[in-house]
């Protein structure tokens, strides 16, 4: 983060003098800045028929054959989106922008720029290098909210046999040493010596053995907030199979840790005035001779019963033991991601993750957030009512249930139910996924909700 060296996108501006100058420009003042400009320049941008709309570029030519400058259409000036398109768009080479940017378009266009920048190269080439931004190098911002984004990316994109529990524990390890954070694993058959029997019913068919990992980091004084994570490293479904176009892209499954390690990281680098338990239940949700099954009752740590209904609703499952322990603790609030529904997915569609919350100024702060942030959750209700398609005629609760309805909002309060009474509790369904390229949004692995969870954590906590 703050003291890693500067992305490739980048460069720094005292090193680059020479950088092409890039103008951003907008529908409304296009005119304006048109007439502002040399004849052969607004007669060049008239001719090309260049309109600013969000999404455009274009070279300006400097009369011998070279480039002189370039223009880009942009929308709305503080979404980070809207400067997603340029770095793959202009030649590569190092631009620098004029004027005095706002500060928080400043960080707009740096944020948009390495987003817009990334490419997942672990296994091939990137067919080209980025365009280089020429930032002020003490400017770090934004470059700290891109490393935090660019980490949930990586992490969901690597595949499961590079990804697997036993590598986000070390993902974890290595973050938890360069914080100076404790960290603490409890895996395989430990898990039902500590109790931790949810965990363990889920992962314990995979050869990959199932854990909790937990980082723990900063002041016993400050505000404690608990970040909890589903690191379902694949989701097979389990003997309740998903279908191959279902399974195809489960390497995801652990998105919601990929965003509560993101979190956690952030808050170390910044070092935030909080105190923070990170906790991630890693396991393969896998088929095997030793895998839970539908009709099992399982313990929790809870003490709840569950009967297992469908095996693929095993994200609730394991989240379940890490939200009573994450409630043991005590801590001022708990938060946790997950991709945890299919029904988050078509109630809300892939750019729009799903809050759950048991208090309201909570929530309004997240929402708050993801509007200033352009980094948008939208609000889903707890309808206790529904609370019913949750029963089971043997065990305490089920995990499922023959009812279709509200699937999202049901697996919300599966979760709700292992949270203690009036500990404030916020829970973002995310889909960690762009399931299609749009500006800015490479197709694959995705942070959402994830800059706005900060905001609102520095607003809640006054950091
Ligand atoms: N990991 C999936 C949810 C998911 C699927 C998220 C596709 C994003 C994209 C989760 O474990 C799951 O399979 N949930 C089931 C629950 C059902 C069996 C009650 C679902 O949503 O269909
Ligand atoms: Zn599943
Ligand atoms: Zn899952």
């Amino acid at each position: 983060m703050t003291d890693v060296p500067l992305p490739a996108c980048f460069t720094d501006a005292a090193d680059a003098r020479d950088a092409q100058p890039l103008h951003l420009v907008d529908r409304a003042s296009l005119a304006a800045w048109r007439d502002a400009q040399p004849a052969v320049v607004a007669g060049w941008v008239k001719a090309q028929g260049f309109d600013a709309s969000p999404g455009t570029v274009m070279t300006l030519a400097d009369g011998q054959g070279g480039i002189a400058g370039a223009v880009v259409g942009i929308g709305d000036p503080l979404d980070p989106a809207s400067y997603g398109h340029v770095p793959m768009s202009l030649p590569p080479g190092t631009w620098s922008v004029g004027g005095d940017l706002q500060d928080d378009q400043r960080q707009a266009l740096q944020l948009g720029w390495g987003l817009g920048a990334y490419r997942f190269d672990r296994y091939k080439k990137p067919p080209r290098l980025p365009a280089r931004l020429a930032i002020d190098a003490g400017d770090t911002a934004a470059l700290d909210a891109l490393a935090a984004c660019v980490r949930v990316r990586d992490l969901v994109n690597t595949p499961t046999e590079h990804m697997g529990p036993d590598q986000l524990e070390q993902v974890a390890c290595e973050i938890a040493q360069r914080h100076g954070a404790r960290i603490n694993v409890v895996g395989g058959d430990d898990l039902l010596e500590k109790n931790f029997p949810a965990i363990h019913a889920v992962g314990r068919a995979s050869h990959r053995a199932p854990r909790l990992i937990s980082l723990a980091w900063g002041d016993e004084g400050h505000p404690h907030v608990a970040i909890v994570g589903k690191g379902v490293c694949f989701d097979t479904g389990g003997l309740d199979l998903k279908p191959a176009d279902g399974m195809r892209w489960m390497k995801k499954d652990m998105g919601g840790a990929a965003h509560a390690i993101a979190l956690a990281e952030w808050i170390m680098a910044r070092r935030l005035p909080l105190r923070i338990t990170l906790l991630v239940p890693a396991v393969e949700n896998a088929v095997g001779p030793d895998a839970f099954r539908p009709g099992d009752v399982i313990d929790t740590r809870q003490g709840l019963s569950i009967e297992i209904d469908n095996t693929d609703a095993e994200g609730r499952v394991v989240l379940c033991d890490a939200l009573t322990y994450a409630g043991e603790l005590q801590p001022a609030m708990i938060v946790d991601f997950a991709t945890l529904t299919g029904a988050a997915r078509i109630a809300l569609g892939p750019e729009l993750p799903a809050l759950y919350c048991n208090d309201d100024a909570l929530a309004q702060q997240w929402l708050d957030a993801g509007a200033s942030q352009r980094d948008p959750v939208w609000r889903m209700p707890l309808w206790r009512p529904y609370l019913r398609y949750l029963t089971s005629n043997i065990a305490d609760l089920a995990n499922g249930g023959p009812s279709k309805m509200a699937g999202s909002i049901s697996a919300a309060l599966y979760l709700e139910r292992f949270v203690p009474a009036g500990m404030p509790w916020a829970h973002l369904d995310v889909f960690s996924w762009n399931d299609a390229e749009r500006p800015g949004h490479p197709f694959g692995g995705e942070a959402q909700g994830l800059r706005s969870a900060f905001a609102m954590l520095g607003e809640r906590f006054g950091a």
